[in-house]
């Protein structure tokens, strides 16, 4: 068992955890913050996606205890009052259907905007789409997901 701690949506947190504790399982055995969705466990479906320092990651491929010290945001911790950008977009393109896939969407997408308006690069459809490839949707065929992003990209 080791002792870690970090900071999870603002807050503090700790836990005393067996050292093969996933980040997935941390975030939802011990935290309780289910909105990070488990689909594979083996790093393929990206429905686990959360930002830790500020990049996205695939909790389900960290191990927890390597995660000490970090900051990390869920989807529980991405609105601030109002819904995020790209929450409100998802919402408004019906970029989601059964919502399974949605949470790890919507945070990797999150982090490709400030990626590519961090370096000036333009954010096609095709970019998009190539950017989610970590990202599968049995549901909804991908086309509004693309204009949920491009029309939260726009907001952000
Ligand atoms: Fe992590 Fe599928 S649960 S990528
Ligand atoms: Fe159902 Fe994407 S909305 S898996």
């Amino acid at each position: 068992m080791t002792k870690i701690s970090m900071k999870v949506n603002g807050k503090a947190v700790s836990g005393d955890i067996p050292d093969e504790t996933l980040l997935s399982e941390f975030l939802r055995e011990n935290l309780r913050l289910t909105g990070t969705h488990v689909g594979c466990d083996t790093s393929q479906c990206g429905a686990c996606v959360v930002h830790v320092d500020g990049k996205a990651i695939k909790s389900c491929s960290a191990l927890a205890v390597s995660l000490d010290g970090s900051e990390v945001t869920t989807i529980e911790g991405l609105a601030n009052g109002d819904l995020h950008p790209m929450q409100q977009a998802f919402t408004e393109n019906h970029g989601l259907q059964c919502g399974f896939c949605t949470p790890g969407m919507i945070m990797a997408s999150v982090d490709m905007v400030n990626r590519y308006k961090a370096s000036g690069k333009e954010l096609t459809p095709d970019a998009i789409r190539a950017e989610l490839e970590g990202n599968i949707c049995r549901c909804t065929g991908y086309h509004n997901i693309v204009h949920a992003v491009e029309d939260a990209a726009a907001k952000m």
